[in-house]
Formats: structure tokens, sequence, C-alpha cells
């Protein structure tokens, strides 16, 4: 029976009796083995798809922790900032607590999907005219001024939850593979994973940490840049991020493990997005499919060892900004519905 992170990693996590069973059965999402790109790029590659969580992102891991703490601590609301996942998944798991849930959003810059779900699960959408950075000052202010409980990853339960995705991984590879690469926004998954592994390491569970690689779209690339971005801009719109608000952790897991930070082009996004659905049959929205980008990069500089056991973190679900790529591609005309039509369709 599928239990949702708080019953299945309970004991690794600050719950008590009081902690109320948001579950929407969050996690033990498929490592999928991607066997074509694996191939392509001579390495042992698997996918955590995390876009299969109940709102459709990794979100909902932490989310379920930190609306159930605030519950717990006495909050009647909650606040948060985003780039759209973070509020699709506090909307639904405030809807559960039978909390209110605002949502702090940069106009215009958040897939159609992800605002569709934040109104469906009831929340109070507020787009402002700049982008997420100066949303999430006002969100904490909120927080501060109004005693709401802020969900975003400046939260400790967030990361806390969150750590389940490393755990699953290493329960079922049986270690830590040698690489996990993943998008960075702001910067929090890539700090919870490094937590994750440490701690699963503390138990004797896994070895260390994997070579951890956080990937940022070019344009938007703080942390693979080495500068501030104060007009982010990209495709990849979950990680149009310039302030990244757990930069200094990120870098730390960076340097611990010898990895890296890389900063790959809208394009190269969108190429590894359709590689990944054309090849192995996975849809990950865009800033899901950074990570492949950075990949196929590394393979094309001589950078990626072969045969190592790679791990990339897919973080949403494609089906969330279908526009991303629609809007790429020139509108499919309707043709008459007759036989001799799709027979000469069918047979080029
Ligand atoms: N991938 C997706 C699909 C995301 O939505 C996000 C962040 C990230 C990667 C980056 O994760 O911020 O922990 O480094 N989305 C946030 C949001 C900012 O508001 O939904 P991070």
């Amino acid at each position: 029976m599928a239990q949702g992170i708080l019953r299945r990693y309970g004991e690794h996590l600050p719950i008590t009796d009081r902690t109320p069973d948001l579950s929407l059965c969050e996690g033990s999402t498929p490592l999928i083995p991607l066997i074509n790109l694996g191939r392509e790029l001579s390495v042992e590659l698997y996918a955590k798809f995390d876009g299969l969580n109940p709102t459709g992102s990794f979100k909902d891991r932490g989310m379920v922790l930190a609306v159930a703490k605030a519950l717990e601590e006495g909050a009647r609301s909650v606040v948060c900032a985003s780039t759209g996942n973070t509020s699709a998944s506090a909307a639904a798991y405030a809807a559960r607590a039978g909390i209110p849930c605002f949502v702090v959003l940069p106009s215009g810059n958040v897939a159609m999907g992800k605002l569709a779900q934040a109104i469906a699960y009831g929340a109070k959408v507020v787009p402002i005219e700049d982008n997420f950075d100066v949303a999430l000052d006002l969100a904490r202010k909120g927080a501060e001024e109004m005693g709401m409980a802020i969900v975003n990853s400046v939260n400790p339960y967030r990361l806390m939850g969150q750590r389940s995705a490393s755990w699953e991984i290493c329960d079922e590879l049986g270690d830590r593979p040698d690489w996990l690469v993943l998008p960075v926004g702001n910067a929090g998954n890539i700090s919870a994973y490094r937590e994750g592994f440490d701690y699963y390491s503390s138990l004797g569970r896994c070895s260390g940490l994997p070579r951890m690689v956080g990937v940022q779209a070019s344009g938007s690339a703080p942390l693979a840049l080495g500068r501030e971005f104060p007009e982010p801009e990209t495709v990849a719109t979950a990680i149009r991020i310039g302030r990244p608000v757990n930069a200094e952790k990120a870098k730390k897991a960076v340097s611990d493990s010898g990895g890296a930070f890389l900063a790959v082009d809208d394009e190269d996004i969108l190429e590894a997005q359709r590689l990944l659905a054309g090849r192995d049959g996975i849809f990950a929205e865009p800033a899901s499919c950074a990570g492949v980008a950075g990949l196929m990069k590394l393979k094309e500089r001589g950078e990626l060892p072969e045969g190592i056991r790679i791990v990339t973190v897919l973080t949403g679900n494609g089906l969330k900004d279908p526009d991303a790529l629609l809007s790429r591609i020139s509108p499919i005309e309707p043709v008459k519905a007759q036989w001799s039509v799709l027979e000469e369709i069918f047979r080029s």
C-alpha cells in the first residue's frame, strides 16, 4: 500500500503523535532506467521521476511535513512565493489541512498547469509585477508580520522531507549512485539531497556522498556563473531564480562531494526534453531536463566518465507546462476525415 513519506520514513523525520498525517501518498516515485539515453552517453543512467508525485513535483515530499508541522505548531494559514510548483503543492496540502494558503507569484512567468493547480486547490493567488526573488522577500515579510507559516525552502521541515528522495534512491540501488545530477533554482533540493545522503551514510546505509552536479539555466545561473542575476530569464520558469536562498548550503554540497555547478542554454534544455520523451518515453518539465542537458554537455566536452552509475532527478511533470513545447512548433492543422488522406499520411 502506498504510504506517503511520513509513514514510510517517519522514524527519520521529526514527527510526534500530534503531527497530523496529511499524506497524499507522496514519495515512493520510480527510479526509471534510461536505457536509450544511457547507452548514448555510455553510462548507467536512471531518472528519479519525482514528476509522479501527487501534485506533479518533488515539492510534495517537503510540503507534507512543512504543512503538518505548521498545523501542529498552531499556524492558521500558510504563505509561499513560487515559480509554480511550490504553490501547487502548498495549496494542495493546505486544502487537506483545511487552512488558507496565500501564494505570491512572478506574474506571467508561471506555467499554466501550475497556476491552474493552485487555483483548483483553493489558494489565494497573488501575481506580482516582479520576479521570484522579490516574491520571496514579500512572502517572508507576510510570515514575519502576520504569523503565517512560510513553506518555502527557508522552512527547515521542507528540506527534511525532501531528504526522503535520497533515501529512496539508496534503498533501491543498495548504495548511493556515483553521480547525482539535478536542476538548481533556489538550491533547496540539492541541499536536501546532501543532508539525506549524509544522514544515511551515518546509519551505514550508503557510502558517503555521490558527486553532486547542480545544473542551472544560463540566463539564471548565479551559482554556475558566480554572480547575481537581478533579472533572471529562462524557458525553464521553475528555476528562473537570481538569488538562491540556499546558495551557501548548495555550494558546500557541491564542493564537499567533488561535484560542480553547470550552466546550460535554453535550447539545450529543450533538446534534452525532446530526447527524454522521444528516446525513453518520459515527459518532464523543462527545468527538470536541465540535468540531462548538463550530462550531454559534459559528454561533448569529454568530461563524462564511461560506465558510471548516474541518477538524474526529474523534478516536475511535463504536463504542467505544455506551452514550453507547443509554443515552439507550428500548429498541427486538421485534415479531411477521409481514408485516402490518412492512408497517404500513414504511408509517408
Ligand atoms: N525543478 C523544478 C520543477 C522546480 O519547480 C524547482 C523549484 C527546481 C527544480 C529547483 O529546486 O529551488 O530546490 O533548487 N521550484 C520552486 C517553486 C522555486 O517555487 O516551485 P530548488
